[in-house]
């Protein structure tokens, strides 16, 4: 296999967003949120608008990496069905090499329909498919790739061995965006992989899924983080931002006031992956960070897992509006 600049390993889906003024929010506790997302029974319903594009952690972040001139790789798995066809010929305009997907037969392509409400809330239908069981069988013999950009493993502990144990063979570094089915594993059983991850990289609440913490404890889940032993450890925040921790230090970025979010899908992806495109190419923290930012507000104001995603790196004056402060550990 030829060599990658970057491998990224995680979901294909094929995400549905569709809209209609008739979908009516109905209060009730027979739904776990208290409302209800809702239509009139045995009706036929107009929709106004739809749009269709490729998501899952997988595709997103390879996208981000080609776009931005890495020659990538995306491992991942598809049925044998027309969205499959569609993951691996979106993967194939975006210069994402697919020789490491995998075509299960007879099974199904991962499927989110996204309905959206005339406000912007939306309920998600998933249908999570083979992206949720990937496996070792799908690894190559060995890495051919500097870095390795991990999104869920979907809890398979064998999977990760396997994987960990091949990047440490080939001298790749590994960046993890770990799922909730990783993350219930607990930071006892995860640590011996989190100590050989260069960046770990997780939201709020993935934070207080690992650390046990309450939501609220910020400085406390960051103290817990770097005792695991990550080089680098992400944590975002939503539009509150990001911080990074390394060691004894700990940066904060900004997000920019005043964003008008269309379509949070892809945030958290587009995040990781331009934190790390702008590590490898700048290899500096603050730079890395603001790019993170950028790509991420970048993706929130279109509809689509990767509609926005930057497509070419950003000026140094466009880099340095992202304000990236040191905050004094607590
Ligand atoms: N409302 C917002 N305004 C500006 N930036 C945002 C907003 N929401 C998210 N971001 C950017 O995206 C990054 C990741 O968002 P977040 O912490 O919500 O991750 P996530 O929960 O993994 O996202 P996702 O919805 O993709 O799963 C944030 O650190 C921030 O830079
Ligand atoms: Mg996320």
């Amino acid at each position: 296999m030829a060599g990658f600049d970057l491998i990224t390993i995680g979901a294909a889906t094929i995400d549905a967003f569709v809209w209609s003024k008739a979908f009516r929010l109905v209060k009730s506790r027979a739904f776990s949120t208290g409302v209800g997302e809702c239509l009139s029974l045995g009706s036929k319903i107009e929709i106004d608008k739809f749009v269709l594009g490729t998501g899952g952690g997988g595709t997103n972040s390879a996208a981000t990496f080609a776009n931005l001139g890495f020659k990538t790789a995306c491992l991942t798995a598809v049925g044998d069905d027309l969205f499959g066809q569609g993951v691996l010929g979106d993967l194939k305009t975006r210069r994402v090499a697919s020789v490491l997907v995998q075509r299960i037969p007879g099974g199904q392509t991962a499927f989110s329909t996204i309905l959206v409400v005339p406000s912007g809330e939306r309920t998600i239908l998933v249908s999570r498919g083979v992206a949720e069981h990937l496996s070792e069988k799908m690894l190559p013999r060995r890495f051919s790739a500097k870095w390795i950009y991990m999104t869920s493993l979907g809890g398979n502990l064998k999977f990760g061995r396997k994987i960990f144990s091949q990047a440490k063979k080939s001298g790749t570094s590994i960046f993890w965006n770990p799922g909730a089915k990783d993350l219930v594993l607990g930071a006892g059983r995860l640590k011996p992989f989190l100590k050989q991850v260069e960046v770990l990289d997780m939201n709020r609440e993935e934070a207080m899924k690992l650390t046990g913490r309450p939501l609220g404890d910020l400085a406390g889940m960051l103290r817990d983080l770097d005792k695991i032993g990550s080089r680098l450890v992400l944590l975002t925040d939503g539009e509150k931002g990001a911080y990074l921790s390394e060691g004894g230090q700990l940066w904060r970025a900004h997000t920019h006031r005043h964003i008008k979010v269309v379509n949070k899908t892809g945030a958290g992806d587009a995040f990781g992956s331009g934190f790390l495109a702008g590590l490898i190419k700048y290899r500096d923290r603050t730079r890395a960070l603001q790019l993170g930012v950028l790509n991420s507000e970048s993706v929130i104001q279109k509809i689509g897992a990767k509609t926005g995603l930057l497509t070419n790196w950003p000026s140094k004056n466009k880099l340095a509006g992202v304000k990236v402060t040191a905050v004094a550990k607590s």
